[in-house]
């Protein structure tokens, strides 16, 4: 099964794009599902059909859903968020404040991708194009499984031991209820899908596309998602370039237009250098229904299979070296300064700027030792020798 997901800044043309690279998909014979997760749907303005929060069949083998995150959001988080309201009420808190307190923003987005799981668990597609949020905000935080992993394996089970020996004294105590084991099982099934669903899109099929259009701004932004997606393990398999004005017979004003967006374009080509870029041109009218979509799709990808598996390297590896090994953590326009590593037990710690991941290491890596870290050729390489390693350190 292939997964494809499209983000970019808002109103770039996300929504059509992926639309229409799903209509190609299912009129080569694939069984096709495109979902949006995004609050603000606009899915169903692009193929012009009334979408439910269920699959709903637009043409032959395309399948369309806007999935209600409000409604996933209660089934995974409101048993959490009652135990934390019982809390926060016998701590005093004002229910209003206390309700405020247990929402984390971007948390329905993140939760709304576990419907993803159900899908490819469900062996009924075989291919999955997903309309992201404007930012790869919603990717970021689905490495956070990744991030309480230590938690969960180990502080977790142990504070449920704890909770439950302690449990008939302290609510006599202290008038404050204990987790159940509901609460536990609630918070540990969320983990794991949401791990499930981190493991899925940055599996060797799913790949995302950075949609932008011929714009300083646009580009700047298509530029930061590019470096966070790698860093949270996401593969970026291609640059869309949306809304380009046609060149032909233009007055002062598009001709104006012309030349700007062909600047922004060569500045595109040599930021994602590698990447194939696909161009497609500003209509006439909105690209609305199956035809126009699909059409745009065609112009868009002009031959190239646009269900193609990424090949060559994704952004984390390991290659071997006499004394040891290298990780390589792709990090597109990243300076050494930028990054500030840590090791932590078998974790590494990456942080750029804001942004920061904690990588499990794989077990062969998790033995050895940090020897240095430098950025070449836009990844991270860290080396490890041959030497048991300790249990913190920093790398500088
Ligand atoms: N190549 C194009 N030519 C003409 N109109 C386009 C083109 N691409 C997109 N549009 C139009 O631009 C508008 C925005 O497109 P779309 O909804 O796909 O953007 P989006 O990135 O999904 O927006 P949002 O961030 O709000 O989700 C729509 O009206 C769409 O029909
Ligand atoms: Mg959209």
């Amino acid at each position: 099964m292939r997964i494809l997901l499209f983000t970019g800044k808002g109103g770039v043309g996300k929504s059509t794009v992926a639309a229409g690279t799903a209509a190609l998909a299912a009129a080569a014979g694939h069984r096709t599902l495109v979902l949006s997760t995004d609050a603000a749907h606009s899915l169903a303005d692009a193929f012009g059909a009334v979408v439910g929060s269920e699959p709903t069949e637009v043409a032959e083998r395309l399948y369309v859903q806007q999935v209600d995150a409000q409604l996933r959001f209660e089934q995974s988080w409101a048993e959490i968020q009652r135990y934390l309201l019982t809390v926060l009420d016998v701590a005093g808190v004002d229910p209003v404040a206390a309700e405020e307190l247990t929402v984390i923003p971007g948390a329905e987005e993140v939760l709304a991708l576990l419907e993803l799981r159900l899908h490819a668990l469900s062996d009924e597609w075989d291919v999955i194009v997903v309309d992201c949020a404007p930012t790869a905000e919603t990717l970021r935080l689905l490495a956070l499984p990744e991030a309480l992993g230590w938690y969960m394996e180990r502080v977790l089970p142990m504070q449920r031991r704890v909770v439950k020996a302690l449990k008939p004294v302290l609510n006599r105590a202290a008038g404050v209820p204990m987790p159940g084991d509901s609460i536990f099982d609630a918070v540990e099934r969320l983990h794991a899908e949401l791990d499930e669903v981190h493991g899925l899109l940055s599996g060797p099929t799913a790949s995302v596309r950075l949609v932008m259009t011929p714009e300083t701004v646009v580009l700047a932004e298509a530029r930061r998602s590019y470096t966070s997606l790698s860093l949270f393990g996401y593969r970026v398999d291609g640059v869309v370039a949306n809304r380009i004005f046609p060149a032909d017979n233009a007055d002062d004003w598009r001709a104006g237009w012309v030349l700007a967006q062909d600047a922004v374009l060569s500045e595109v080509g040599q930021s994602f250098a590698g990447l194939p870029i696909w161009r497609s041109e500003y209509r006439s009218g909105e690209p609305v229904g199956v035809a126009a979509l699909a059409e745009l799709a065609t112009d868009l990808y002009a031959g190239s299979d646009p269900l193609a598996v990424p090949t060559g390297d994704g952004p984390f590896r390991v290659t071997r070296t006499t004394d040891g090994a290298v990780l390589h953590l792709s990090l597109p326009f990243v300076t050494r300064e930028q990054v500030g590593l840590a090791r932590n037990g078998d974790e590494l710690v990456v942080t750029v700027e804001s942004y920061r991941r904690l990588l499990t290491l794989p077990a062969g890596l998790s033995r050895l030792r940090v020897s240095g870290a430098r950025v070449e050729e836009g990844e991270l390489r860290v080396r490890f020798r041959d030497a048991a390693p300790v249990a913190q350190e920093k790398v500088t």
